[in-house]
């Protein structure tokens, strides 16, 4: 009788710290914020400017942002492990994608905002233009494009320091490629900077006087993603002006 070989899949050893560190620290944490939120939920409203609820309501707020970045590394170590084959692809609608995406960046923006800034200065959130015909779609895995397509709309809200973010997802066609990109009028990216920001936990930082939040990890995600895809990734950008990235995809 022949002996069933089991192969297992190769994961390099960064990768499995990563995802080791990830989900050992997922379950803790969870465990921190649900005791937070409940305590804080019990605090009496003549309470609240007590040093306790102060300090209870800044350990959930720093919480809530390590449990953001534990998802992110959990996202990128699980895209890390995926080979060509379990690529889910199926038409997807572009402009439905782009919607989406809009919307889901613009909440999470909202929420963190709400999280970390002092409640006495103004905001207002970004602005998102889509443009894309309504019937054109792309034969891709769709959940793998949304978080590319959000980390792009992420990183265009976040390294962008004017009152209105202008951001705009579009859609076109060149050379037999269908191309999927997001433009922003941004802090930039400088051109010695261009390469390096596609590697894994680079960070460019001398903009920001402060901690830059995030990993240096969406970039690097979503060039692994657009590999998946037998895609491309390029970026242009003009230092102080905005920065456009384009995803390439080879048609269906
Ligand atoms: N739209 C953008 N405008 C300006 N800089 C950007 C933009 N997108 C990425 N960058 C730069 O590239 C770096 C890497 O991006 P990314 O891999 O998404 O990491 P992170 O968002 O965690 O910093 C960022 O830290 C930033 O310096
Ligand atoms: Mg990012």
């Amino acid at each position: 009788m022949a002996k069933e070989i089991k192969t297992e899949k190769k994961i390099d050893p960064a990768s499995r710290v990563l995802s080791l560190v990830s989900h050992k620290l997922k379950t803790p944490l969870s465990i921190i914020n649900g005791y937070t939120e409940a305590m804080l939920s019990q605090i009496k409203p003549e309470d609240k400017e007590t040093f306790n609820a102060k300090a209870l309501s800044d350990i959930s707020k720093q919480g809530e942002k390590l449990a953001i970045l534990i998802d992110k590394l959990v996202r990128f170590t699980s895209v890390s492990g995926l080979s060509a084959e379990e690529v889910k692809k199926q038409d997807t609608n572009i402009k439905a994608l782009f919607s989406s995406v809009s919307s889901s960046c613009v909440l999470r923006d909202d929420a963190l905002s709400i999280m970390s800034s002092d409640a006495t200065i103004r905001r207002s959130g970004p602005v998102i233009d889509i443009k894309c015909e309504d019937k054109v779609s792309l034969f891709a895995d769709k959940a793998l494009v949304s978080i590319a397509l959000e980390e792009l709309v992420d990183n265009s809200i976040k390294f962008n320091n004017n009152t209105v973010k202008k951001i705009k997802m579009f859609y076109y066609e060149q050379d037999g490629k269908q191309i999927l990109a997001v433009a922003d009028n941004g802090v930039g990216i400088k051109e010695e900077d261009l390469n390096l920001v596609f590697e894994k936990f680079y960070q460019v930082d001398d903009f920001f006087t402060g901690q830059i939040e995030g990993w240096g990890l969406g970039l690097a995600l979503v060039k692994m993603i657009m590999n998946l895809h037998n895609g491309e990734i390029s970026v242009r950008s003009q230092y102080g002006i905005g920065t456009i990235i384009s995803l390439r995809f080879p048609q269906k």
